[in-house]
């Protein structure tokens, strides 16, 4: 992982809402949330919350009388995420990094994160922290992708780019969101941190968009391969996401687009 891969500011928390939640994140979204219900909890942490759509989905399951605190390392992606938020006096939001929490030992019965372990540079050190935040039998709820070849449309992009960038292909996709999926070395890792009782199950959902172009521009602008484009030579941006569009065209067709995407889900007790 780079030192830029944890940089979610500027212009991507909106792109990332407006394109990126809808493609590929809402559906984990659902699941998890449902997941994180049926443990019925009453003090909720979550780390790496970004632009909050898990946190949409989990407030309306959750008790009138939970307790519900929203973190994330990148205060704007909090900030676009309270602004979709109705008041609820339930939530708490506050700026953390999951590898020190802010937060006294053993006071949350779920620690829940979306799709943000894989940016963790000492990932021990983030699940020793919620171990450490978690009331004895209390559970860690969180989700990875799978490997970039079981996510067909980010996998599409990656090669269509080092064609466009033979010289110096941008991998920031396969390096990091898709970099963290062997399930035992999560599994070892969860251990080495405290944890006992780790389940995890892969999961398949489809990735739908309006046209090829979409996906395109919301891998290339919504997510930090923008920036690893926008590094390369100026100008490219627009060009590199045509080329990315116009790749996935010939492959899925220019009208309606869907394909696989996969995770995995992982519940484990403190
Ligand atoms: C792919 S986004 C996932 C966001 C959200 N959970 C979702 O499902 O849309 C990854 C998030 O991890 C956050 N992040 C990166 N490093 C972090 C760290 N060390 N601690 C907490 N959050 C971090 C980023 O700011 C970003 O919002």
């Amino acid at each position: 992982m780079l030192e830029t891969d944890k940089v979610f500011s500027g212009s991507i928390p909106e792109n990332y809402d407006r394109h990126m939640v809808p493609l590929i994140f809402e559906p984990y979204a659902a699941d998890i949330a449902r997941r994180a219900a049926s443990l019925t909890p009453s003090a909720v942490l979550e780390i790496a919350a970004g632009t909050g759509v898990v946190t949409r989905t989990l407030t309306p399951k959750l008790s009138p009388a939970a307790s519900y605190v929203v973190t994330d390392l990148n205060q704007p992606m909090l900030d676009y995420a309270a602004s979709r938020q109705p008041p609820d006096s339930r939530l708490a939001w506050r700026q953390a990094d999951a590898m020190a929490l802010p937060f006294e030992n053993a006071a949350f019965d779920l620690v829940l994160c979306q799709f943000g372990a894989m940016f963790f540079p000492d990932r021990i050190s983030a699940y020793r922290e919620a171990k450490r935040v978690l009331k004895p039998g209390g559970h860690f709820l969180f989700n990875v992708w799978d490997s970039i070849e079981e996510n067909i449309f980010a996998d599409d992009v990656t090669k269509a780019l080092a064609r466009f960038f033979p010289n110096d292909p941008p991998r920031f996709l396969a390096r990091t969101p898709h970099g963290y999926h062997d399930v035992s070395q999560i599994s070892s890792d969860l251990e080495n941190a405290g944890f006992s009782d780790v389940e995890i199950e892969t999961r398949a959902e489809q990735s739908r968009a309006p046209s090829p172009r979409l996906p395109a521009v919301a891998y290339c602008q919504g997510t930090l391969l923008r920036n690893e484009i926008e590094a390369r030579e100026a100008g490219t941006l627009q060009a590199a996401t045509d080329y990315a569009a116009a790749a996935l065209a010939e492959r899925h067709g220019s009208g309606e687009v869907a394909a696989k995407i996969q995770a995995h889900v992982i519940l484990a007790t403190a």
